[in-house]
Formats: structure tokens, sequence, C-alpha cells
């Protein structure tokens, strides 16, 4: 990675191992992620994204390896310093992203309701003035998840995700479900969001569309491990039999045709 110069590393993953009984997921997984970047992170269903998302943010625990998160390793800090760095990643989860028997406006307060002793009048216009940021109004707080289309839904779980202005966003598979004209809006929000905000954005993403469009860097999770990190470029030149197929092959090319189709239909 000679071009990264001196960037600073927010995310430094070495030699991640997790297993689920006796099936090891991740054999040894390493990753960089530099201040202020977007990285795309791809890999086949079932690959461990998640686990290694989730794993990052210290939701799973590991077999071995260090993730060093804004500096700190997550397993040598107390209680307290844990969640002092918690407060400075916001994330948005792949499978329910909204607490469904809460109202948008709840969902919106939760972690700020946990974090942060803020009278209710402030609380709501920082609800209001985030869903602003994500493209929604006020009128949508009184709303329950299941009252929301899928686009909305996004949206406000990104929201929900920026409560407590992170430094780093997690967002897993945050276009999945989204038509290719709603899941360009979401790119283009996350990228206008990263440059405004300063953002530094891991994105697991299944869509070659933000994977080219939005993101600086792309990493790959290939057989527990990060077999490649780099820009499209880097990607495209692969000839790693996986990424050939994914990046090169004939879904890569349904992919962009669907997206030109989709923009010609409603330009
Ligand atoms: N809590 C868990 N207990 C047991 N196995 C798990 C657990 N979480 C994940 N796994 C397993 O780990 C593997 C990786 O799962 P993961 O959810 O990370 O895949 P993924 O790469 O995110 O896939 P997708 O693209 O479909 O979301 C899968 O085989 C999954 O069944
Ligand atoms: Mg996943």
């Amino acid at each position: 990675m000679a071009t990264n110069g001196k960037r600073e590393t927010v995310i430094e993953a070495r030699g991640v191992e997790v297993g689920f009984g006796d099936r090891l997921v991740l054999k040894g997984a390493d990753l960089d992620v530099y201040r202020g970047e977007i990285l795309g992170f791809v890999g086949g269903s079932g690959a461990g994204k998640s686990v290694l998302m989730r794993t990052i943010i210290g939701l799973i625990r590991k077999s071995a390896g260090t993730i060093k998160v804004l500096g700190s390793d997550l397993d040598q800090l107390s209680d307290d310093e844990r969640r002092a760095i918690e407060r400075r990643w916001g994330v948005l989860f792949q499978q329910g992203a909204l607490f469904s028997s809460l109202t948008v406006m709840e969902n919106l307060q939760f972690t700020v309701r946990e974090n942060l002793h803020l009278p209710q009048r402030l609380m709501d216009e920082l609800a209001v003035a985030k869903l602003e940021m994500v493209g929604l109004d006020a009128s949508v707080c009184s709303k329950y998840p299941s009252e929301l289309s899928g686009g909305m839904t996004k949206r406000v779980a990104l929201a929900r995700a920026l409560a407590l202005d992170p430094e780093i966003v997690f967002l897993d598979e945050p276009t999945s479900g989204l038509d290719p004209i709603g899941a360009g809006d979401f790119d283009t929000l996350i990228a206008t969001l990263q440059r405004v905000l300063g953002l530094t954005v891991y994105m697991v993403t299944h869509d070659l569309d933000s994977l080219s469009t939005v993101c600086d860097r792309i990493a790959v999770l290939y057989d527990g491990k990060v077999i490649a990190a780099g820009t499209m470029d880097t990607m495209l030149k692969s000839e790693h039999p996986w990424m050939k197929e994914y990046f090169r092959g004939k879904r890569a090319r349904a992919a962009i045709g669907a997206r030109e189709a989709a923009l010609s239909g409603n330009g």
C-alpha cells in the first residue's frame, strides 16, 4: 500500500480468527482502514463479512489476533474506556436495522439516551436534524418501522448510526433490497455525508455500483482472509479466480447493464 503515505489507520486488524463450533470462519484476517476513506468490503455470501464487522466492534469474540480501533485495542480497555470509544462509531446492521416496537423518533433517541443526558427538547431537535441529514423530514418521527418503505428504513437506520456524531460508520449492506435508483441515491447520500462530516465509512456491500462509484478502496474476504485491498482498478486487474468472476464475470456485466437500463428508463 505504498501510495497511502502517512494516512492515519483508524482500524487495524491483524490475524483475526473467529470460529463457531469447530468451524473457523475467519482464519487470520488482516485489514487496515484509513481515516476519511470509504472502504467497500466484499466477499461471497457466508464468507464472514458481517462476522468481521461485528468482531471489530466487539460483538463477537475472536479466538486469535488483535484489533485496534481509533488507536485502542478494545480487549485492553476498561468498561468506561470502551464505552467512550464505542460512542465514536455508529452502526447500521444488516438485519434488524431498527427496533420494530419503537417509533422512528424513539429509534433515533435510543443510543443518545443511553450515552448522553440531554433535555428531551434538545434530543427531539437533534433527531430531526439527523433525519434532515439523511433526506427525511420530521413527519416520519411518529411512524413505526413497519410503516416505512425499504429506502426510508435504510435512511432512518443511517440517521441512527449518525446519532452520536461518530467518526466511523459501519454499514452492513446498506443498499441491499433497494432498486438501482434508490441504491444510487443512497450511495450519493453516503458520499455526501462522508465528505461533509469527514467520516470514515466501512461498508459491507454486494453492490458493484456502490463499489465503483463511492468506495475509495475495496477489500476482499475469501476463505477467511482478506486476500486483496486496493482501488477498483486493482480489483479489475486481479487474476484471482473469485475476484475475476466477481468483478469481471457475467454477474458484474449484468449489474452494470441493469443500472444503465434503470437510469435510461428514468431519464
Ligand atoms: N452467531 C453465529 N453463530 C454461528 N454461526 C454464525 C454466527 N454468525 C455467523 N455465523 C456463520 O458464519 C459464517 C459467516 O457469516 P456472515 O454473516 O459473516 O456472512 P456474510 O459474509 O456477512 O454473508 P452475507 O453476504 O450473506 O451477509 C456463516 O456460515 C454463518 O452461518
Ligand atoms: Mg452479512
